[in-house]
């Protein structure tokens, strides 16, 4: 009888290459199970997603209650979970309008189609965009451009024009890369997929003021750091700036397919028909995501994750300063990472799965931690002596 790992490598397309060699199949809180029954803490929290951890009750209930009530409609109808998140949404930022999309790389999308139409309308139509190098916005055939990995790009070209790629952290490189085509700045606050990335703290204060300047609108990618990641509800508190157009994913929906583009009324240029989806905000995914935020606000989960970031920071710290094969440890919130002075993240994250520790390898020299928001300084221990004896058998 094969295993379902080599099931799987039969048909499945080899795109993402799966690294991690375990078949999970449930799991609850900052926990995970394997079909042998072996528990891990999961460490990457589905990618950002699972931010009150696996099958938290607020959210399943909420599924099962919605599914046994509507699953969907068309889009030319109304429904209450929809409306109902939209008005949250609305409420806990700084933006006026929403558009619900199923992925982080959609809702980006749909951000290009906003800035591009607002450009025509009010800055004679330009269309190029400013992203930074290092930076992640999807998988589709224009986030690949817009996506600060040109040497990822060769085997889809041509790919659209109309991104620029420059510098992170670098206001200069901004402002030498504006031209009379220049319409939008778009930005993760914090690089995620880039190694977890942490501007300085006037950067996107200095990048708003320059939008402001040049008449350009500021989009925020706050897929991975919005939903307390980085300790607030969305990135950009933490910054002291207000984006123009804002999109969300991950963990708005605390495990289903639900993604955001939000606007603010003068950048929120869409008219009926321009736009649109099939699944984009059904009523079951909203009803998740709706309980996932109203659970998140009502519990001041950001807090908890900032409390308990820190904390974890502090232990990371602890492991830098005790081995020399650590290079830097740095992170906001529960977004953080471990740097080593040479390539071996895949060496120690599979040491640490033996363990019982789920982590992502985010380059060939860092491990990147994305654990539930919702762990405790016990769980974070537990994780951080399983890292220590992997470090330990690393340079033993
Ligand atoms: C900042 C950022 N933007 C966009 C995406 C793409 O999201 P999705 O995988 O849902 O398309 C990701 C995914 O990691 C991300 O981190």
């Amino acid at each position: 009888m094969s295993t379902w790992i080599e099931r799987e490598s039969n048909v499945y397309m080899r795109a993402g290459g799966r690294r991690l060699k375990a078949t999970i199949v449930r799991g609850a809180g900052a926990r995970v199970w394997d079909d042998a029954g072996k528990e891990y803490l999961d460490f990457i929290g589905g990618w950002a997603v699972t931010n009150l951890g696996h099958c938290h009750p607020a959210i399943t209930q909420a599924i099962v209650q919605q599914a046994q009530t509507l699953l969907t409609t068309s889009n030319d109808l109304y429904t209450i979970p929809q409306v109902e998140l939209a008005e949250l949404l609305i409420q806990q930022s700084c933006l006026d309008r929403i558009f619900f999309a199923n992925s982080g790389a959609e809702a980006n999308e749909g951000a290009v189609k906003l800035v591009r139409k607002w450009g025509k309308i009010n800055r004679n139509g330009a269309y190029e965009i400013i992203t930074a190098l290092h930076s992640f916005h999807g998988r589709t055939l224009s986030m690949v451009p817009a996506t600060g990995k040109p040497e990822g790009r060769a085997p889809y070209e041509p790919v659209p024009a109309g991104f620029v790629n420059v510098e992170f952290d670098d206001i200069a490189a901004i402002k030498g890369a504006t031209t009379a085509q220049t319409v939008a700045v778009m930005l993760e606050p914090v690089q995620g997929e880039g190694g977890v990335n942490i501007p300085s703290d006037d950067y996107l204060r200095q990048v708003r003021a320059w939008c402001d300047q040049q008449g350009l609108l500021l989009i925020l990618d706050e897929v991975q750091t919005g939903f307390g990641r980085l300790g607030t509800l969305f990135g950009y508190q933490q910054f002291g700036v207000e984006p123009d157009v804002m999109t969300l994913a991950k963990g708005l929906g605390g495990g289903v397919p639900i993604a955001a583009l939000m606007a603010k009324e003068h950048a929120a240029v869409f008219q009926p028909g321009d736009h649109g989806s099939t699944f984009g905000g059904n009523p079951l995914v909203c009803a998740a995501a709706l309980a996932s935020t109203r659970y998140m606000v009502e519990h001041n989960i950001p807090q908890h994750a900032r409390k308990v970031g820190d904390y974890f920071l502090g232990q990371l710290r602890r492991l830098e300063d005790t081995y020399d094969i650590v290079k830097e440890v740095r992170g906001r919130g529960m977004l953080l990472a471990l740097e080593f002075q040479e390539n071996c993240a895949m060496e120690v994250v599979t040491n640490c799965l033996q363990k019982g520790l789920i982590l992502n390898p985010v380059a060939d020299n860092a491990i990147r931690f994305m654990p539930p928001l919702i762990v405790t300084e016990a769980e974070v221990d537990e994780a951080v002596g399983i890292l220590d004896a992997a470090l330990k058998d690393k340079t033993a």
